[in-house]
This record gives structure tokens, sequence and C-alpha cells, in this order.
């Protein structure tokens, strides 16, 4: 039998309807370098895609920008009809070569976009569909009215924002539901700790991207380390155990191309911190932050 690790992650209802496993997967890696084109090794990226249900990972993040496009067609070669796996795309942000990404938030823009994923994941509406990022050219309330329009049409199930403040969630909330916020977010990046607890306290998902980030806190001989030796887990495994434990909201999306690094991920969810273990390395987190601010 099959061990859905990832159900030991706990579970969050996004939008108090959409329940996935709190530790899902990002889907920007199986991309071609540059999140550009076709990978390197589809095959690879396809087994990877397909080994993440028999793990337990029920919720994948993608954006229509990665690829452009590459990353929804390979999910949807991976895995429609889906089943009880739920998708997450983005919009808003455009591609003109490898590694650029220019916003662009023009209401029409949008709606094209949300219809393109709709055609490239091959479904009705979409679960959740995040406005990538708001686009400083367009005036903020016309992103948000088209993005309640989009939900008031069914296209989209559940709407979040990506690279926020708390200021522009409260905004959006007056406009739509903010169903979640995905910020940059690790052991070593503490930019969006408000965010976090703002999340938190109104019940919206968190989605931190580059979980598994523990900077030099990883180097040999640290207290990461010494706590990664002790539960026999890799430095990066510790990582996310500890962004698991920050907040019952939270519900990180660790990226990789490579079936044994995804396997390896996910065994974080059998991880358990202990209180001290945990507030350790909240301390240690927050002191490499503020010397690298
Ligand atoms: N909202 C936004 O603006 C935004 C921005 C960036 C990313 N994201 C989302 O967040 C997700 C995660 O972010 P991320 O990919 O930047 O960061 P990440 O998941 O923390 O790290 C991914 C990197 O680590 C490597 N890796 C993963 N697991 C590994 C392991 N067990 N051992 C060794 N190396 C490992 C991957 O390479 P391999 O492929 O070789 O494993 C990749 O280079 C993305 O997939 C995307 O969905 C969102």
């Amino acid at each position: 039998m099959v061990d859905k690790i990832a159900d030991k992650a706990g579970t969050f209802s996004i939008g108090g309807k959409l329940k996935v496993n709190r530790l899902g997967y990002g889907a920007m890696r199986i991309t071609g370098k540059g999140i550009w084109g076709e990978p390197d090794d589809r095959e690879g990226a396809l087994a990877t895609l397909k080994r993440l249900p028999e793990l337990g990972v029920d919720f994948i993040d993608t954006a229509d920008s990665y690829g452009p496009d590459i990353s929804e067609w390979l999910i949807k070669d991976a895995l429609h009809p889906y089943n009880e796996v739920r998708i997450a795309t983005k919009g808003g942000l455009t591609r003109t070569g490898p590694n650029v990404w220019i916003p662009v938030g023009r209401p029409e823009y949008l709606r094209q976009q949300v219809h393109k994923s709709l055609r490239n994941l091959g479904v009705e509406q979409i679960d959740l569909w995040q406005l990538h990022r708001i686009d400083d050219k367009v005036p903020a309330d016309e992103q948000f009215g088209a993005i309640k329009e989009f939900l008031d049409e069914g296209l989209i199930a559940h709407a979040g924002l990506s690279e926020v403040s708390v200021a522009e969630i409260e905004a959006a909330n007056k406009v739509f539901p903010v169903a979640t916020v995905q910020n940059r977010y690790n052991l070593v990046d503490r930019t969006s700790e408000d965010v976090l607890d703002y999340c938190a306290a109104n019940n919206i998902g968190f989605i931190p991207w580059f979980p598994l980030a523990a900077g030099d806190l990883a180097n040999p001989g640290s207290l990461l380390d010494e706590i990664a030796r002790k539960h026999d887990a890799a430095p990066s495994q510790i990582a996310l155990a500890w962004v698991l434990k920050r907040s019952p909201v939270m519900l990180p999306i660790p990226g990789t191309s490579k079936v044994k690094h995804l396997e390896e991920n996910v065994a974080a969810a059998n991880i358990t911190l202990s209180d001290e273990e945990f507030a350790a390395l909240d301390a240690e987190g927050k002191k490499a932050f503020a010397k690298a601010a």
C-alpha cells in the first residue's frame, strides 16, 4: 500500500470550502531554464507530477506564466481529470523572455488568461486563481473588480493574491473575498511576518514560496544541522517542518522537477519538531534575517 505521507501535514480549507493537505507542491520548476520553454527532462517532470497523489499531495500551485503555459500543460497531461487533486494557478505576469516577468493587470488581459488557464488545465472552473502581481500601472480596484467578475461568473471558485501587503489584502477584501495570499517566506526570510499573522487572524491561507531555504543556518555544526541530525533528516526538511509548524494557515508549496527530491520534501510531514526546537530555530532565523537586512 502506498503511504500518503502528506496526509500527516494536516488540512486547511481554502475559502472555508476547498479542503487540501497543507503540504502542497509548486510546479514552477518543471519547465525549461529561466522558467522558459519545455523542460530538459519531460518524462522526469511527468513522473514527478504523477507521484504527487500517491504521496497524498493534493494541492498544486502553478501559473500561466510558467513556461509560459508549459507547466499547466504538463499538469493536465499527467493528472487530468485530477480526482482529489486541486489546482491553483495564477495570472497577471507576462513573459517576454527567460527570467523576465512583467506585470499586466488590465482586466481584459486577466480575463484572457483565466480563459487560457481553463483550457490549458482542461477544467470548467479553476479551484483557486491568484493575481500573480498587482500591476501598479492599472488602478488596483480595476484588477480586483475583474477578479470579482471571474468569481461571480463561476470561472474560478476561489481567488487569492501574491506578493502583497496587509493594506493591499484589506483593499482587495472590500471587492472580493481573499482566500489565499502567496508571499515569499521561509525560516530566514521573515519579511512577510505581519502578512502571515494577518492571514492567520482572518483564516486566509498563506502560501509561502521558496519554503525550503535556510541560508547559512544549514551550515555543518549549526543548530539546524544538529536538529536535522537528531531527526535523521536533511536541513531543508527541518526548514519545511518549521514552516509547517509556524501556523495552521500555512500551505507550503516546495518545488522540484525530481521524484527523489519530491519524496524527500514530502517526508518532512513525518517530522514533528518539539516546541523547544521550534522556538530555538525561530530565534536563529529571526537573527539571520535581521543580520541580512
Ligand atoms: N508567487 C510568486 O511570485 C512565486 C515566485 C516563485 C515561486 N513561486 C511558487 O513557489 C514554488 C516554490 O518556490 P521555489 O521553487 O522558488 O522554491 P523552493 O521550492 O523552496 O526550491 C526549489 C529549488 O530547490 C531545489 N530542490 C527542491 N527540493 C530539493 C531537495 N529535496 N534537495 C535538493 N534540492 C531541492 C529545486 O531543484 P530540483 O528541481 O533540482 O529539485 C529548486 O531549484 C514554485 O514552484 C512556484 O509554484 C511563486
